[in-house]
């Protein structure tokens, strides 16, 4: 878990980068509810395992609820969307398609309470990165 706790702090210093950034979009309804049902079966598949059907994970590995939304909150969508690709599922990180990375991001928001609605989630990073997970 050493590897682990170095990857939160430096999890950490990018939602403090993120968080000067000037006016990013905290909106509710920023993806759709087909992008929140395709991510929760990618979910199913690539991710129950370890982190639990109910989000909660065990004791080495984190939940993606409670907890996970108060330590993302400020973070921008970009760098969640970035960590997923390059370090989730952790047996196969990268192995996931943009689309699938992006449901998966919209099922993380739904999941920890944000409504869906008619706009979806971007794919572009720039887009992501004018983003918050939550106000
Ligand atoms: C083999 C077990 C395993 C699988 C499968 C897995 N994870 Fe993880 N995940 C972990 C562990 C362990 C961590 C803690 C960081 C570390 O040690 O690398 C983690 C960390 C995370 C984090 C960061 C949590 C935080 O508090 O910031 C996210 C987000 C995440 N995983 C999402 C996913 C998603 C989405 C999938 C499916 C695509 C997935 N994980 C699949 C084990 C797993």
């Amino acid at each position: 878990m050493r590897q682990g706790m170095m990857i939160v702090a430096a999890l950490a210093g990018l939602m403090g980068a993120g968080a000067v950034m000037a006016g990013p979009d905290t909106q509710p309804g920023r993806y759709t509810a087909e992008q929140a049902a395709h991510g929760a079966q990618v979910y199913a598949q690539a991710c129950a395992m370890c982190h639990k059907a109910d989000l909660a994970g065990d004791f080495d590995t984190p939940a993606l609820v409670g907890r996970f939304a108060r330590n993302w909150a400020g973070g921008d969508l970009a760098s969640l969307a970035g960590y997923l690709h390059r370090a989730m599922p952790a047996f196969a990180p990268g192995s996931l398609s943009a689309a699938d990375n992006i449901a998966i991001v919209a099922y993380l928001l739904q999941a920890n309470g944000e409504p869906a609605g008619p706009r979806p989630l971007p794919e572009d990073p720039a887009a992501l990165k004018a983003m918050r997970f939550k106000p």
